[in-house]
């Protein structure tokens, strides 16, 4: 394995350490909204895309960083030849529990493999490719262009999961702050005026999602108990970074390695600011699952915490 810096490091080991609390902490998988159950949300937001973009059955997927191989599994089910790679093994030893649990029959025996994206190889093997929290752990945008551009075939999609930036200007928090402080608010402001450009939605499917998603949350309200959650999970360590893009970076970085930027959705919009998520965790989490429609609109763009990137191969 090559190049392996701190940040790579620090990754694998907190990865390994939290294979076991990872679906719990991130798929929500009792339902009870205490956390919010975030990568549940982005694999269904990604999986709405790639039904929507009509991909062929039978095409060959990979999708990097796989984590405990949710995407992998549903891409399967779905009649995909998927695929699924993670540099932390002890997330592929989860991955190919699940999949043995389920006792699917899959024709080809390396469904997952523990690997560093920098080691994928296969020469415009793939229909398309898809990389779910993984690219705010990299160092560089590079690191992950440089292999789609090897790996995927001309005309073929690649969804790319982001933290947002621009959800700093709803949030008033750390991040903000350095922002301000290195003076780059300017320039989010500024990019920020052009969010329309990557959400083409049209006016109606706006309006119809807001009436619809505020008659859902006062249904959803009604049932919700105000507990807080008393759970706690692995923090994430401080050595190591979580890197935030805006829709306009990440089409540049993709853009030098031959991929344009078709649009973007985000998700895990915030009904206000996070602060308040630990106060009444329940009802934060249930209206922010109901907005989620909005991450289809520019309204989604301040106030969603990541956004899924749809590229494609020119
Ligand atoms: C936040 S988890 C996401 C897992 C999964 N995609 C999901 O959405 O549940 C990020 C995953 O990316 C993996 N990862 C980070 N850097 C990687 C690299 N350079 N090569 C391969 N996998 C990597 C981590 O080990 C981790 O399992």
């Amino acid at each position: 394995m090559k190049n392996i810096t701190k940040q790579k490091e620090v990754t694998k080991v907190f990865f390994n350490q939290v294979s076991g609390e990872w679906f719990e902490r991130t798929y929500d998988p009792k339902g009870d909204y205490l956390k919010f159950p975030v990568n549940k949300l982005r694999k269904d937001v990604a999986l709405l895309e790639i039904d929507n973009l009509k991909i062929k059955k039978g095409s060959k997927s990979l999708d990097i960083g796989c984590g405990t191989g949710q995407m992998v599994i549903d891409l399967l089910k779905r009649g995909y030849e998927a695929r699924g790679i993670d540099i932390a093994s002890k997330m592929i030893d989860e991955a190919n529990k699940n999949l043995k649990q389920l006792g699917m029959s899959v024709g080809y025996n390396d469904v997952f493999n523990t690997s560093d994206l920098s080691d994928v190889k296969g020469d415009k093997k793939y229909d398309f490719v898809t990389g779910l929290g993984l690219l705010e752990y990299l160092d560089t945008d590079k690191e992950l262009f440089s292999v789609l551009k090897n790996i995927t075939k001309n005309g073929s999609y690649a969804l790319v999961e982001c933290r947002n930036k621009f959800f700093n200007l709803f949030t008033g928090n750390d991040y903000t702050l350095k922002i301000l402080e290195d003076g780059k608010g300017d320039k989010l402001l500024k990019d920020f005026i052009d969010v329309q450009r990557f959400s083409p939605s049209r006016l109606k499917d706006v309006q119809k999602t807001i009436s619809n998603t505020y008659t859902e949350i006062a249904d959803a309200l009604k049932n919700i108990k105000y507990k807080k959650n008393d759970k706690s999970y692995s923090k994430y360590p401080k050595l190591m970074n979580r890197r935030q893009h805006t829709p306009q970076e990440l089409e540049a970085s993709a853009k030098k390695y031959g991929f344009s930027l078709e649009y973007v959705v985000y998700y895990h919009v915030h009904p206000f600011p996070p602060f308040y998520e630990k106060e009444f965790p329940q009802a934060y989490n249930v209206i922010s699952e109901w907005m989620t429609p909005l991450g289809r609109t520019p309204l989604g763009a301040a106030t969603a915490s990541a956004f899924v990137a749809i590229l494609r191969k020119k």
